[in-house]
């Protein structure tokens, strides 16, 4: 019997991963895994004005930040640490013991999250663009 590998049609295999996404990650994590994603929106605004904003996701008793992005002008007004600040209060809220984020490793976003308490978890050399990218992370609760 041949066995075709193929690219699937967008949306072809969500009846795959439907039927099957408890199983491969109980297989993966070796326990029965009951699996729960949600993403929150942290926003700072001045009147209407979005001056920057941080995209979180939960899963697995982990948060991650996903996105942060403080407008240009905006920075170094304390800004970006509000936002870390809100965010972490959210993963608390959701029992998280953790928060990560992944930087280019030894440049200004990974001196940010050293000044709001992050340490370097690893160093992933030649990761995201092929360039060294330090995992970050905050322990809660
Ligand atoms: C990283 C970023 C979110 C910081 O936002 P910000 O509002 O300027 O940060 P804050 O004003 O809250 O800075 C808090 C502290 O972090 C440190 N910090 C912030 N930006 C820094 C920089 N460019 N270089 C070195 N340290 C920096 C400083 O210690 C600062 O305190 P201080 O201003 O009293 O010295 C912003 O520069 C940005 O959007 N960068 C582009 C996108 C990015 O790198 N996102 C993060 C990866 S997910």
């Amino acid at each position: 019997m041949s066995l075709d590998v193929e690219l699937a049609r967008p949306g072809e295999t969500d009846p795959f991963w439907k039927t099957h996404d408890r199983d491969w990650r109980s297989d993966l994590w070796n326990f029965r895994v009951v699996w729960h994603e949600q993403v929150h929106d942290v926003v700072i605004r001045e009147a209407d004005a979005v001056l920057g904003a941080l995209r979180l996701r939960i899963a697995a008793s982990l948060a991650h930040v996903d996105a942060l992005y403080v407008l240009p002008a905006q920075r170094r007004r304390g800004l970006g640490r509000l936002l870390v600040a809100r965010a972490e209060e959210v993963a608390n809220y959701y029992n998280c013991h953790k928060m990560t984020v992944q930087v280019f490793h030894d440049h200004p976003a990974q001196q940010f999250f050293t000044a709001c308490g992050y340490a370097v978890e690893a160093v992933i050399p030649q990761h995201t663009f092929k360039l060294d990218v330090a995992l970050l992370r905050k322990f809660l609760l």
